[in-house]
This record gives structure tokens, sequence and C-alpha cells, in this order.
């Protein structure tokens, strides 16, 4: 766990008391605050550009953003902030102080226009350097200097690197004063970035969500035409508590690309452009031909798409067991179709669903480790951290999660 998002018995300034005994997230005052100690001493100067970019959890809708689907993520208050200055010796010198960045937490690099910029060691860097690379103005940058922190837990399924694509491009639309006129493009090329330069070929949503999203709103993402809607998630007697297993399979990244070939490959047996465009019944028809995993697959997509839809409609009608009942079935999809999940989530949403006032709980992000996400009455939030706490084998950690606003330029 990062050391500023250290659990404290706190409650958010100016918040309503959600829970005495979730961790506090720093507030982005506090967080600017530290980076820009931190650009003091690293460059002996005061940086004048700030950018902040919210990490994300997925309400409902896993897996099915690279099938075409939907998804409903909600943007978190937890961010990662990129503040700097310009220079103008041609120059990209970033610094991270994250503490599990790998080292060395400090780089330099040409600026694109003077040399092409690859991905390379050390890996915090590439994420940087891929938005540089896919930045609609990358020919107007002249060199900058920059600090980067976050108070989103790293590995723990709630986009942190999507929140680091996001903070660096809208860094650069400040530094350039040059900004995305369309915000679709603007995730789209900080997707680009993580395919290329971190090797992660990854869906849309969580760039989608951190540049998007909007407080008090959850946003049901169309991601075959990259719509979305805003569905309203300002019920003050229910909560979102992510739970963080704290367990970080490395399965994860080389299972992702395994999932993602099998969904097309389901596709091309079922002749359809993806599995967003296939209907149940024409998958089932086809059960008797398909190899089993694939089939499991193609299973849990097309169902979690329709899921998704149901659960913005039973969000929009403020229907709270109706949306839990399609949390719980989704965790089960995920744990058996589609098989992303691993013990330590099946504990946590276990033991949330003992607790009477929780609606439903799953695994959240790409899986094999990382976290939940549980819909619980607020007056129900202490009870689920009390029951998991003395349950759970290793150590959780507890965010009580606002949806909070997209990514955002911040005047210093
Ligand atoms: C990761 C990816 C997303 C999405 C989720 C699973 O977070 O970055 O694009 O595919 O996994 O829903």
């Amino acid at each position: 766990m990062p050391r500023y998002l250290a659990k404290r018995r706190l409650v958010r300034r100016g918040a309503p008391p959600h829970s005495a005994m979730a961790c506090r997230t720093l507030e982005l005052d506090e967080l600017l605050a530290k980076a820009q100690n931190e650009f003091q001493q690293q460059f002996g100067a005061r940086p004048d550009i700030a950018a902040a970019a919210p990490g994300r959890v997925n309400l409902i809708g896993e897996h099915t953003d690279y099938n075409d689907g939907f998804v409903l993520p909600m943007a978190l208050p937890m961010v990662t902030v990129v503040v700097g200055r310009k220079t103008s010796d041609g120059r990209c010198t970033v610094a991270t102080a994250v503490p599990e960045a790998d080292e060395p937490r400090r780089v330099s690099f040409s600026v694109p226009s003077k040399q092409p910029l690859l991905p390379g060691s050390p890996k915090w860097a590439n994420y940087v350097k891929g938005v540089i690379a896919n930045f609609h103005a990358a020919s107007a940058v002249e060199g900058f200097e920059a600090v980067i922190l976050t108070t989103v837990p790293l590995g723990g399924g709630l986009s942190s690197s999507a929140s680091l694509e996001v903070a660096t491009y809208t860094f650069l639309e400040a530094l350039t004063n040059n900004q995305s006129k369309q915000l679709k493009d603007k995730a789209l090329a900080c997707q680009k970035a993580e395919h290329d330069f971190a090797g992660v070929p990854c869906g849309i949503m969580d760039q989608f969500i951190s540049v998007m999203g909007k407080k008090g709103n959850a946003l049901l993402i169309d991601c075959k035409s990259l719509e979305a809607e805003l569905v309203p998630l300002d019920d003050p007697k229910v909560a979102i508590l992510v739970t963080n297993s704290n367990v970080h399979h490395n399965l994860g990244s080389s299972e992702y690309p395994v999932r993602r070939r099998q969904c097309e490959e389901a596709a091309r047996i079922l002749k359809k452009p993806s599995l967003r465009a296939t209907k149940l019944e024409e998958l089932m028809a086809q059960e008797k031909t398909m190899d089993e995993v694939i089939f499991k697959r193609a299973l849990h997509v097309i169902g979690e798409i329709r899921r998704t839809e149901q659960a913005a409609l039973a969000l929009r009608v403020g229907d709270n067991a109706w949306l839990g009942r399609l949390m719980n079935e989704s965790h089960q999809s995920l744990r058996y179709d589609y098989e992303v999940s691993c013990p330590e989530l099946d504990l946590l949403v276990d033991y949330a669903n003992e607790v009477e006032g929780v609606w439903g709980s799953r695994m959240t992000g790409g899986g094999f480790g990382g976290c939940t996400v549980t819909l619980v009455n607020q007056d129900a939030v202490d009870k689920v951290i009390a029951n998991i706490s003395s349950k759970y084998p290793g150590k959780a950690t507890f965010y009580v999660a606002t949806p909070s606003d997209g990514a955002q330029i911040v005047k210093l």
C-alpha cells in the first residue's frame, strides 16, 4: 500500500462520514502539495503546470469492452497527478515519487521531434513515453520536467496505468496549450500508448472513464460506438465499497491476451464481427460444435453484456436488489466461465455477502487479484469491513468510493 494511503481513522474533509474503518484517500490538494515538494527537491524550482486523472472501479461489465460490449464504471477519488514546468532543452525529464515504481525513478529522453520514442526500461516510464508519442500535438512538445505521484493503488485492478496515461496526456495539453478536440480521441490515444508501449492489449474502458468520469455518476459506455450515458449514482443510503485483496497474481498479464484471443475465436466460429453481435440462442445452438473453453468464454461475455445493460436500468430505477443480484451473477460467471477470479477474491465476495445490508459483490477489473466492489447500505459498511477483516487470511484494505470527476488541468 502506498505510504500516502496509510490507514488513518479520519473522515474525509467536507464529506459525510462514510466509515470510520475504511482507508482515507488523500485529497487532491494534499497530493498536489506532496508532488510540488518532490518537484522542488528534484528540480530546485516550483512547478507551474499540473494535471490529475482518476483511477476507476467497474460496477459491472467485465471483459466486455474488447468485445464491443457495455461497461459500467465510475471514476474514483484516487488520482494520479503530474506536476511540472516547461523547458526548452529538447528533453523530457520525469521523476516518479511512487514507491512501487521500478528503478530508476528518474528518466530523461529527447522530445519526439528529435528522436522517435521507444519503450524500454524502467517500465513506469513506458506509459509516459507512450502517451507523448501518441499525443495529438507531439511536435509541439519542446521539453519539460515533471514529477508523478498517485493515490491509486498499483496492481489493484483500479486502473493505475490508465490514470497515469490520462494524467500525462492532460499535462501535455496544459504544457502545449493544445487540448484534444474530441475526448474520445484522447482516450483512444492513451489506450494506444498502453498497447504499443506497455504491451497490454487492453480495451477502452479504463482510459475512457478516466477522461470522462462525472461526479455523482457511473458511466454506461457502449464500447462499440464509443457513446456513453451518465447514470446517476448518488443514493446517500448506499455505498460502493472497494476491497483490495492485496494479492497480485502474475497470471493476469499473460492470461488477458489469451482471453481476448478466445473471444475472437468464438466470434469467428459464430461468424460474427464480435460477441456483442451474438445472441445467446445463437451461441447455444453451436454448443456441441465448439470447444468447451471457447464456449464458456463466449457465454460469460454475452451474458455479461446483457447484465450490464440491465444493471444500468436497475441503477436508474433505484432497484438495489436487482443490481446486487446482477453483480453476484457477474462474479460467478467470471469465476466459473471466464476463469479470471482467484481464491482470495472469491472469499472477499463470500464474506461481504454474509452481511445483512449487502446487495451484491463481485471482483472488478482484469482479475487474478486486485479488488472487489460491493454494493452495500451505508449503515452496514463497517460491519462488512469487520466481517472480512476477521475472516480473510490476508490483509485486505477498504475504500468507500464516491463517483468522481474525470481528468482535469489543475491551477497551482
Ligand atoms: C483491464 C483492461 C480493461 C478491461 C478490464 C476487464 O482493466 O484494461 O480494458 O478489459 O481489464 O473488464
